[in-house]
């Protein structure tokens, strides 16, 4: 089985005077989860969006799936808004949650699959205790608050051992990258082994957004199919091991 991957325009760069056309563009053009980043102005230095945006959202795209990327100190206090507004997927940081288990257990609640992120400086086996119980690990290959930063290549080692423990746990938490993915670096992060890829810069700030996500996704999707090609390797990580538990996560997605 080839790996699955999806394309996810982050709408951080996107016109928010016009963000559900925006946004409507970046799908079209083969966006196939819609990244919404929230921040808090305290977990990062910078302000962004809350549920009432969500909910605005989703009442103009009912049927893509919405990755809540929560870049604040207090999670559990927004989980249910989140979830209310019409996020599918939540994701919180390992750094801001003291209580990390509960808090992926919270969102699970609320019906959502839960995510866990791990800024550039915080080493994979911080996650060692949770990864059976996620649906996707975001490897942040930025330092988060801002858009359109340089991509940190070491960011591409920690995708390679996510995707070695999955293999050798015989787990099937997904494995999303965000920041600085472009044309120039997504054969390098595909090839490591991220499938889910969030884009903000290079889908919105320029050009045309239909034709920037389609050029994206073909690109992730042919050094995708190339590896898989020379390494069957690679295609055995990224089949869905049977019986695991996070099995269930991905059953609903
Ligand atoms: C940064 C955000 C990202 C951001 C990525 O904190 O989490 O989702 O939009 O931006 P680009 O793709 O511009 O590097
Ligand atoms: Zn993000």
């Amino acid at each position: 089985m080839a790996t699955v991957i999806d394309l996810a325009p982050s709408i951080l760069s996107a016109n928010f005077a016009q963000l559900g056309a925006d946004a409507k563009a970046a799908l079209e053009g083969g966006g196939t989860v819609l990244h919404l980043d929230v921040m808090d102005g305290h977990f990062v230095p910078n302000l962004t969006i809350g549920p009432p945006v969500v909910a605005s959202l989703r009442k103009t795209i009912p049927d893509v799936t919405f990755d809540c990327h929560l870049m604040i100190e207090n999670a559990d206090e927004f989980i249910p808004a989140f979830a209310e507004a019409g996020a599918n997927w939540i994701s919180v940081h390992q750094e801001a949650c003291v209580h990390l288990d509960r808090t992926l257990h919270l969102i699970e609640s609320h019906g959502c699959k839960p995510g866990v992120v791990i800024n550039p400086a915080t080493p994979v086996h911080m996650l060692d205790e949770v990864l059976e119980i996620v649906h996707h690990v975001l490897v942040m290959s930025v330092n988060p608050g801002f858009g359109a930063q340089h991509f940190i290549p070491n960011s591409l080692k920690k995708v390679e051992t996510l995707r070695r423990i999955r293999e050798s746990r015989g787990l099937a938490f997904r494995i999303e990258i965000d920041g600085g993915v472009a044309l120039d670096t997504v054969g390098d992060i595909v090839r490591a082994g991220a499938e889910i890829l969030v884009a903000g810069n290079a889908v919105f700030s320029h050009g045309d957004i239909r034709e920037n996500a389609s050029k994206l996704l073909q690109a992730a999707r042919s050094a995708a199919s190339a590896a898989a090609k020379a390494s069957p390797r690679l295609r055995r990580a990224s089949t869905v091991p049977r019986n695991s538990k996070s099995d269930r996560h991905l059953r609903q997605t």
